[in-house]
């Protein structure tokens, strides 16, 4: 099985960017501005560790519009595609429109049918902040049309307790050049526990034999735990559990997977615990990874 393709946007949250020493094998082919076959978008800002490394989700809003949220919140998307610039995703575009914030001077990147001006981004190569000896493809926002070119797209926090919302800053914002405004939650004092997460009402109950052994990344080119899988709507810790009975570990993934296997496959690694956030489909008082993350338990 293979992971879904990604794309890296290297985020600006505010005024902050990212600092990465380029140390990988950049091609000097450039790259088109069509990219097909389906892709889902990494946010990367190494400074900013609370969304470092998420993914721009999307979520079923009014008239057939989308919103756009860094993940846990919303839905992942791994079928987006880029068309002469414009990100789509099946009838849908990025564009950028309305609430407008005086507080920063920013506007809302959501996803539409209609015809508001729409994002424009080019894709770029760069190093992996997380191994810059590592080639990826990085979409570059290169403008919103009907604006003066430039300009950045960042994330901030969202009203309603839904996580942080995706934002265009226009070049030379004068808000963003200056210090954040005070009155703004300022990154380092936005603490993880403000995106919705689901709590577990209750210990699980699985066999005493298996320990939490954490929250876990999938694997570079298979699964993180590749000997036996199933995927149902009753997902439970004690399900996953019962199935990988006689294997080393078992692990449950975006609400409704379970893995087993004895060893982790190559490229999975530890993840921050917050990480894997999905209530279990089976018992929404136990947590089941989220998307490319597994709940980890070990039976030694
Ligand atoms: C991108 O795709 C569009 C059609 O969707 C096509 O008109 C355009 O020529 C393509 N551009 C490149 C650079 O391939
Ligand atoms: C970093 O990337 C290089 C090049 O793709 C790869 O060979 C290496 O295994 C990676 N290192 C880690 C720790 O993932
Ligand atoms: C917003 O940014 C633009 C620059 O792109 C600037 O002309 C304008 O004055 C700014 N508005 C506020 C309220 O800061
Ligand atoms: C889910 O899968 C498990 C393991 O294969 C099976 O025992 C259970 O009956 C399935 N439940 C449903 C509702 O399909």
């Amino acid at each position: 099985m293979q992971l879904p393709p990604r794309i890296a946007l290297v985020e600006l949250l505010l005024a902050a960017a990212a600092v990465v020493t380029s140390a990988c094998n950049i091609p000097t082919t450039s790259l088109s501005s069509n990219i097909t076959g389906g892709f889902g978008i990494l946010i990367q800002n190494p400074a900013y560790p609370v969304i470092h490394d998420r993914y721009m989700n999307l979520a079923v809003a009014g008239g057939g519009d989308k919103h756009l949220f860094l993940s846990p919140v919303g839905d992942y998307a791994f079928d987006l595609d880029l068309n002469t610039g414009f990100l789509e995703q099946d009838i849908i575009h990025a564009v950028i429109d309305g609430e407008y914030s005086e507080i920063d001077n920013t506007t809302k990147m959501f996803m539409t049918e209609r015809g508001d001006p729409k994002a424009i981004f080019t894709p770029v190569y760069g190093c992996n902040p997380d191994n810059v000896t590592e080639t990826q493809i990085q979409l570059a926002f290169a403008t919103r049309e009907e604006s003066p070119v430039g300009g950045s797209i960042c994330v901030r926090v969202a009203s309603g307790n839904r996580g942080y919302e995706f934002r265009y800053s226009p070049p030379e914002n004068p808000v963003l050049l200056s210090t954040p405004p005070s009155n703004l939650p300022s990154p380092t004092s936005t603490s993880t526990t403000s995106l919705p997460t689901a709590t577990p009402t209750a210990p699980p109950t699985i066999p005493p034999t298996w320990t939490f052994l954490g929250c876990q990344t999938e694997a570079t080119s298979t699964r993180a735990l590749s000997s036996n899988t199933y995927a149902n709507d009753s997902m439970t810790l004690e399900s996953c559990a019962d199935f990988c009975a006689g294997y080393t570990y078992f692990g449950t993934e975006y609400a409704r997977e379970c893995y087993c296997g004895d060893v982790f496959e190559e490229g999975s690694v530890e993840a921050a615990a917050v990480d894997c956030s999905f209530a279990c489909a089976g018992d929404a008082g136990e947590l089941c990874g989220a998307g490319n993350r597994l709940s980890v338990y070990s039976s030694s």
